[in-house]
């Protein structure tokens, strides 16, 4: 399936997926949220991919929020229904992803940039990036998690105020907070970016999907994580996976956990 307004490509078992709407500084429209969402669907079950990177065309924006032309004229409801498309496709969507998704922040990371961001597993953002939740300024909240992932991330006290105050933090601050992993040059965001990946590809697909799963149950309130923990702890005793990595180990050699 080709895209509009998203590019992919599969190197080293890493799809990288770019934003590619530069004259609106990859704005998220709703077709942009549906691309993204088809793109990561059709590699969920490709085994040629084990990791997603996301990033956004051009150096000065990842993605300035989401498009507010688009929702400038939305009712009660339709502001309702944008906010909770956007979770079920792509907010929730990537966080509970079976592959690690990293988010290479090559510029502003806004509104519903920032929250795309905070929904990867992973992120990594130039030193020239600007990162914020800057809704209350046009008289919104964050609609696609930012208000429970940036607490998440960075405590609720940092969230809160840049809730609130809309204001914009550098990579460094951002970095310092726990907001993201790393601040790097910013020629070096996709190259950390794939770093990161490259250790990840390696690894068992079946043990890092648990790992994901397992962290996340953490966060929701419906859910005990230790019990989740100890659960697929013990499941993953009956995959061939568990069998390949543990013979490797005693047999003094690399495990190959992609050989079927
Ligand atoms: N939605 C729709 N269009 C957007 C956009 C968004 N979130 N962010 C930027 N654009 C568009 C601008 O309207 C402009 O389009 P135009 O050339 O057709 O007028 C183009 O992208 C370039 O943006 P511009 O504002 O001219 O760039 P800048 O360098 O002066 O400012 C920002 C950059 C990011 C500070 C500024 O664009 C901005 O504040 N964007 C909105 C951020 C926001 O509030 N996001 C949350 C949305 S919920």
């Amino acid at each position: 399936m080709t895209f509009e307004n998203v590019l992919t490509e599969i190197t080293n078992s890493v799809l990288t997926i770019t934003i590619n709407r530069p004259s609106k500084l990859n704005a998220l429209d709703l077709k942009t949220i549906e691309e993204l969402h088809e793109a990561l669907l059709q590699a969920e079950n490709e085994k040629s991919v084990r990791v997603v990177v996301i990033t956004g065309t051009g150096n000065k924006a990842f993605v300035a929020g989401a498009d507010i032309s688009e929702f400038s004229d939305f009712s009660i409801e339709e502001g309702k229904k944008m906010s909770s498309t956007g979770h079920f496709k792509l907010f929730n969507f990537i966080e509970n992803y079976s592959k690690p998704v990293i988010a290479a922040i090559n510029g502003y990371a806004l509104g519903g940039g920032l929250e795309l961001a905070l929904a990867c597993h992973i992120r990594v953002a130039s030193s020239t990036a600007r990162m914020g939740l800057p809704e209350v300024s046009l008289g919104l909240i964050p609609g696609y998690g930012g208000t429970q992932r940036l607490a998440h991330l960075v405590g609720k006290g940092k969230a809160m105020e840049m809730i609130v105050t809309a204001d914009m933090i550098t990579a460094e601050e951002a970095e310092k907070c726990g907001l993201i992993n790393y601040a790097v040059a910013p020629e070096e965001v996709l190259t950390k970016s794939y770093e990161i990946a490259a250790k990840i590809t390696s690894k068992s697909g079946n043990a890092i999907k648990t790992a994901i799963k397992v962290i996340n149950a953490g966060y929701n309130n419906h859910l005990n994580g230790y019990e989740v923990e100890i659960e697929e702890f013990g499941k993953l005793f009956g995959t061939s996976e568990f069998k390949e990595g543990v013979s490797a180990f005693l047999q003094k050699r690399k495990p190959d956990f992609f050989r079927n």
